[in-house]
Order: C-alpha cells, then sequence, then structure tokens
C-alpha cells in the first residue's frame, strides 16, 4: 500500500496535508524519515510515525453523523448530501442505509461493505427505532394493526412494527425491515401524516444526543462491536 493511502485511512488529513507533512519530514516509516508519498509499506509490519506518534492502521472506519434536515442520502448530487457533512479525507466512505431528506438522526458511514450488507439485508432483521411525531396519533385498534404487521401501502405490505411511549402526538417505532419510506406509509395507511422524524437507534448503536445535527464522531470499539454483535 502507498504511504500516503495508508495515512489516508488513518484520517491523517486531506491529500494536500499529507503530501505536506511527507515532504516536510514528519513521517517517518520503521524509525527512517521517508518524504515520498508514493513510498510502499505493508501495514501489518511496517510502523508509521507522525512527529513521533505511532499510527494504528484500521482498514475500516465508522462515523456517527447526527444527519440534520435538508440533505439527502447520497454519495453526491446537486443538493446537499449527508457526505458534503464529512471531510474530504473520507470521501471513500458511504452511508447505511438512507433517510429521507427531512428525516434527521442516526446514520451510520463507513467504509465496511460487509457489515453494511449485514445491517440492511432483510435476512438479519437489524432493529431500526425512531422518533416520530403526527398530526394524528392512530387508535388503540390501530396501533395495534402496526405491532401485527400487514398494514398495506401503495403495494407495499409492512413486517409488524413496535411501538412505544405512545403519547398525543408522538412516538417511538421500530422497525425490522427498511422499505422505502416505511414509517411515513405505515401511519399514512392509518390516514396519519408523519410531521417529524428522527432515527435514534440501529441495532445496539444509539444515537449520541450530544452531536449537534450535522456533526459526527467516531465509533467507539464496543460501539463497533455491538453492530457485529
Ligand atoms: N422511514 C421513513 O418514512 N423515512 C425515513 O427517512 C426512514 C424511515
Amino acid at each position: 500500500m502507498r504511504l500516503d493511502k495508508y495515512l489516508r485511512d488513518c484520517g491523517y488529513g486531506t491529500r494536500s496535508e499529507i503530501r505536506k507533512a511527507v515532504r516536510s519530514g514528519h513521517i517517518t516509516l520503521n524509525g527512517s524519515i521517508v518524504r515520498n508519498p508514493a513510498e510502499i509499506l505493508d501495514p501489518g509490519t511496517d510502523t508509521v510515525e507522525v512527529d513521533g506518534q505511532t499510527l494504528k492502521y484500521t482498514e475500516y472506519v465508522y462515523f456517527m453523523l447526527n444527519k440534520p434536515a435538508g440533505y439527502i442520502t447520497a454519495n453526491k448530487g446537486n443538493v446537499p448530501t449527508v457526505m458534503d457533512l464529512v471531510p474530504e479525507p473520507y470521501l471513500n466512505l458511504f452511508p447505511v442505509g438512507r433517510l429521507d431528506k427531512d428525516t434527521e438522526g442516526l446514520l451510520l458511514i463507513t467504509n465496511d461493505g460487509p457489515l453494511g450488507h449485514r445491517l440492511l439485508s432483510p435476512r438479519y432483521h437489524a432493529e431500526k427505532e425512531y422518533y416520530v411525531e403526527v398530526d394524528r396519533m392512530p387508535s388503540a385498534e390501530q396501533l395495534e394493526e402496526i405491532r401485527k404487521g400487514g398494514l398495506r401501502f401503495a403495494e407495499e405490505t409492512f413486517a409488524p412494527a413496535e411501538v412505544r411511549d405512545v403519547q398525543d402526538c408522538h412516538c417511538r417505532i421500530i422497525l425490522t425491515e427498511g422499505k422505502y419510506h416505511e414509517v411515513k406509509r405505515i401511519f399514512l395507511a392509518l390516514g396519519c401524516k408523519v410531521t417529524y422524524l428522527k432515527r435514534i437507534r440501529m441495532k445496539d448503536l444509539i444515537l449520541d444526543e450530544t452531536l449537534e445535527p450535522g456533526t459526527y464522531r467516531r465509533l467507539t470499539e464496543d460501539e463497533i462491536s455491538g453492530l457485529y454483535a
């Protein structure tokens, strides 16, 4: 692997920052200063230091983004995308699953394809929990229909979903599948309109409410293993 790619995977900085750091002698490879960004190294056995600090190479990186409304979940587009919120060295990442433009909350952004597949594959039934505000809360009987499953909207049939903390105009809903506009359509099937939607959990990964909308942080080791469990 090239040194500049290694540094990028470690999240060291932008391409130009990396080139500058290497050329100005801040980087050592196995103890010797290396000034060529294209130098080849083996991440398994070689040691890279930046100003004397050893880097830990990880093939995969994982970010939790608190998605704000107004951004589409896509890698690129003419309108603002969630990837505009992630700094340049991480543009090889992708969002796991889609949130609508007006939906806020937890979005996992990673380059770990196998994990992304597990979280999205219907075979694994990974739970996704949402906080939902509606113009009118469905009746108790209608909420039972959501829990039982089999509700239909626009040719689509929805699997059972848990509904919790039901209040006059808001509740939480837990899905185990990820169909297009699923939460909004479940409520629409009952004549209710979702007025605000925020994802608060995906499997064991809980939205860090200290993250301001539009900001992100790396996942901890525990959070990553929780997603694999
Ligand atoms: N369900 C929806 O209707 N929208 C989302 O963004 C996510 C789930």
